[in-house]
């Protein structure tokens, strides 16, 4: 063993103990093309470090599959501050006595894990498209870490490859747990909670208004307090259908009939018959929101601002957002079946209706604007 705890060392790996080497594997892993049909697609092209393990620009519909031709139907999301979403749950009780789902890893909470997780992209068709769990373990067995993967999990780890690709989701799911890449809390707002620095004048009113349960009520979904010490990541891992307009960008949205409803499918299949749940999707985090160039599931809007003003005008201006119906009137909701239109959340400050006063001005939108931008991590790009 202390031979290969060297080799380990040696090859440039930090293995000071099984855990570690575990985790460094999973990062060899990670940044493999190797481990996509078209040998083109990495976890890394999608989840790209420099922007915290989110899409670099003009990426988040990605485009993958065996010939790099199929484009995904969903933004790729940040995989920072993930590990605290608790296992998926369809009928959580949460704090203020609600019931309803909670959890899970994707927008429709259908991996229970993010161990688990790493088995729809190595065998999404779209994405890279490995026929089967077998196929991934060729590949590993075949790459250059292959004796680091002995090293790690035994010598006979590819004897058999139900095990050996268990091993491949270990791996991935220890490199998402390392603090440093995955939850540094090194943003502008970490530094003000542990009272290094003070925010703005502006920056405060951006998070009272975040607050303000009759101004931003963001709060109320996008969780601000720390935890047990844990400082917040802006999400209760709660779901709700915001009424995100259609994204015409995603090539599936050409069959008028094909909707995207989040955890009653078609993606997630078995909750399918809680059509109370259609169009609910998995509130993400806030943190490095503000480098991202596409926003909510679908990826519809293009800029923080954007998202900001659609959740102050969603229905005070729907013909802004929505489609027009043959007659000139606006298809609200136009994402969802009109049988299912019912779900869209009306809570602050979507509780508004045309010809009311906005639950936030410009001005109070720049301040949010302000705020959001503190929790980019510092080894960000912007
Ligand atoms: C082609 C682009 C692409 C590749 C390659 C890819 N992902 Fe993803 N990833 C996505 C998209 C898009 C989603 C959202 C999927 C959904 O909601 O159905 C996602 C979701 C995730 C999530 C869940 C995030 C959350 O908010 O719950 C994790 C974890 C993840 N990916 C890890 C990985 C790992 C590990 C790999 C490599 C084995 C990988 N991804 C490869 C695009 C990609
Ligand atoms: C009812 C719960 C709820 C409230 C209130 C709420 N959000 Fe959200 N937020 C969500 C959900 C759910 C999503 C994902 C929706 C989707 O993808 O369809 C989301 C997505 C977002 C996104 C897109 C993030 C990304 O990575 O794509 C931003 C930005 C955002 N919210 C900011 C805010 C702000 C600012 C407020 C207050 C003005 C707010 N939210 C209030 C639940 C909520």
């Amino acid at each position: 063993m202390m031979l290969v705890l060297a080799s380990l060392v040696a090859a440039g790996a930090r293995a000071a103990d099984p855990l570690d080497a575990k985790a460094e594997l999973g990062r060899r892993l990670f940044f493999d093309p190797g481990l996509s049909a078209s040998g083109k697609l990495a976890c890394a092209s999608c989840h790209n470090p420099h922007y915290a393990y989110g899409p670099p620009p003009g990426k988040a519909l990605a485009v993958g599959g065996a010939r790099m031709r199929d484009q995904g139907t969903r933004a790729v999301p940040s995989l920072r501050y993930l590990r605290s979403s608790p296992e998926f749950s369809v009928d959580h009780k949460f704090s203020d006595g609600d019931v309803g789902p909670v959890g899970g890893f994707t927008w429709d909470g259908r991996a229970a894990t993010i161990r688990e997780q790493a088995r729809l992209p190595l065998l999404a068709a779209n994405e890279m498209a490995n026929p089967s769990p077998r196929s991934v373990v060729k590949k590993v067995r075949a790459s250059a870490y292959a004796g680091e993967f002995r090293a790690v999990f035994g010598e006979d780890i590819f004897d058999e490859s139900r095990r050996a690709f268990a091993a491949v989701l270990d791996a991935l799911g220890a490199f998402q747990s390392i603090p440093a890449e995955f939850f540094p809390y090194s943003s502008r707002y970490d530094a003000f909670l542990r009272g290094e620095i003070e925010l703005t004048e502006q920056e405060e009113r951006g998070v009272a208004l975040f607050k303000d349960l009759k101004k931003g009520n963001c709060a109320s979904c996008h969780i601000v307090s720390s935890r047990a010490g844990v400082p917040p990541t802006f999400t209760d891992y709660d779901f709700a259908n915001v009424g995100a307009p259609r994204n015409h960008e995603i090539h599936a949205n050409a069959n008028p009939r094909y909707y995207d409803l989040g955890l009653c499918g078609p993606l997630r299949r078995d909750l399918a018959a809680k059509k109370e749940y259609c169009g609910f999707f998995r509130a993400p985090t806030l943190r490095n929101v503000a480098i991202r160039d596409a926003f909510f599931h679908n990826g519809v809007f293009h800029t923080l601002h954007d998202t900001l003003v659609f959740y102050v005008e969603r229905d005070l201006y729907p013909e802004k957002y929505y489609s027009h119906k043959a007659g000139g009137r606006v298809r609200q909701y136009d994402d969802f079946p009109a049988d299912l239109v019912i779900n869209v959340d009306h809570d602050p400050p979507f509780d508004r209706k045309p010809g009311d006063a906005p639950a936030l001005t410009d001005a109070e939108i720049e301040d949010l604007q302000a705020f959001l931008e503190t929790l980019t991590d510092q080894d960000a790009l912007r």
